[in-house]
């Protein structure tokens, strides 16, 4: 069991600084990190070679009881034999007797041996399997956009009530009603519970009070996919994964043409980029890609775009874009979010001026809503933050 948990620290600790090994360089934490390796590695090396040790001194400790009951047999055997006792042949009968007693004995330690490896390396796979599962949801119908009616995209948070734990609440009481078509922005400083609002939305986690419902459909009588069926998102932290770039586009929906890829690429500014890549839309990104972290987002918007669901949402999506492009995104968005909902959520408030709503969270509550010139007339917390980020400008 040790040498399980030496393993899993010595892979976790490697895999940990491989990720992190700019930051690791450039903070100078490589003579930290070896010596937390050599830490872990020399207990891999204790335990492992204690467990070899006593696992392999199992056969030979079988096999010399079995022999040290050969030699019993021989010696007493011999003594009553001489004494008349018993004849020749019962000794020779005991000799098999050990032989047969002794061989199914050691196969049995053997099986022993790897049935203990075996249990301690299965700790962690039912450690993992112990995890409660997810209520099944195979009875429930998928309501959302069912018999080839679209989702309009009416959203409708009611008493929402959440805490990643149960007994530290993040979101207290989130109300708020959202029209088909309008476009929400979501403010407010950092750790406020924004992302956490779009979480629940999506059904990542489940509410522990009040509901939401999509279409005035509670989304916890409907099945998860077809919650997510209705969602473009693009996140926080930016996704891509080894392939084409047509492939990262296209993610997971069926019957893309080249055209629609391309033509969402022209739309966030991407396609002069992709054109001068030296195979241009087939040339291949992996985990350290060619792309920069704007390059990325423009990506994973354009992939949101290709998707084309009824609500959208965007979380923080142009962060790293400078300002230029990001007004042209701006106006391709605008263009996309027409007839549909969507969620925006963005620490630049210039790009929200516009939205029908705008919720302004703090502590996991909404203190302000309204339109952009409502809550700048209001004068309250937004009118300060959006001031704040103005006022060298002016
Ligand atoms: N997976 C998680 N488990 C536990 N707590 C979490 C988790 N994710 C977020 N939190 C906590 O929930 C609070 C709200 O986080 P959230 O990610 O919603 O903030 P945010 O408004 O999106 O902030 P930002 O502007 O930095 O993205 C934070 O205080 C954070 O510590
Ligand atoms: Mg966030």
């Amino acid at each position: 069991m040790r040498q399980q948990v030496a393993l899993g620290d010595v892979n976790g600790h490697v895999e940990e600084m491989y990720a992190g090994h700019l930051i690791v360089k450039s903070y100078n934490g490589e003579a930290d990190s070896i010596e937390r390796f050599e830490k872990y590695n020399a207990d891999l090396y204790e335990s492992g070679w204690k467990s070899q040790f006593l696992s392999g001194l199992m056969m030979p400790l079988m096999q010399f009881v079995g022999n040290l009951g050969y030699v019993v047999v021989c010696v007493v055997g011999a003594a009553l034999a001489m004494d008349g006792q018993i004849e020749f042949g019962v000794i020779v009968a005991f000799m098999m007797y050990i032989r047969l007693f002794t061989q199914p004995l050691s196969q049995f330690a053997q099986a022993f041996q790897n049935l203990q490896r075996c249990a301690a390396a299965a700790e962690r796979v039912f450690g993992f399997l112990e995890e409660p599962e997810m209520a099944d949801e195979s009875g429930k119908p998928a309501l959302l956009g069912a018999e080839g009616r679209p989702v309009r995209g009416d959203v409708e948070f009611s008493h929402v009530q959440f805490g990643y734990e149960p007994d530290k609440p993040i979101i207290h009481d989130f109300s708020a009603s959202v029209a088909a078509g309008q476009k929400v922005a979501i403010v407010g400083p950092t750790g406020a519970g924004k992302t956490t609002m779009v979480n629940l939305l999506m059904r990542f986690y489940e509410i522990s009070g009040g509901s939401i419902s999509i279409d005035g459909v509670d989304t916890k009588s409907v099945p998860r996919w077809n919650v997510h069926d209705q969602f473009s998102m693009v996140l926080q932290d930016t996704w891509v994964f080894r392939g084409t770039v047509r492939e990262n586009i296209a993610y997971a929906k069926p019957g893309v043409t080249d055209e629609e890829i391309e033509a969402a690429c022209r739309a966030v500014g991407l396609d002069h980029f992709v054109r001068s890549l030296p195979q241009g839309y087939d040339t291949v990104l992996d985990d350290k890609s060619s792309l920069s972290a704007g390059q990325k987002q423009l990506l994973t918007i354009a992939r949101a775009m290709v998707q084309d669901a009824p609500i959208l949402i965007l979380d923080e999506a142009t962060s790293s874009v400078d300002t230029r492009t990001e007004e042209l995104i701006q106006k391709a968005m605008d263009a996309l979010t027409v007839g549909r909902t969507s969620f925006v959520i963005a620490h630049r408030l210039s790009t929200i001026r516009d939205a029908d709503m705008i919720l302004v969270m703090n502590h996991g509550d909404v203190i302000e809503r309204g339109t952009h010139d409502e809550l700048l007339a209001e004068g309250g917390f937004y009118a300060d933050l959006y001031n704040s980020q103005f006022s060298l400008a002016d």
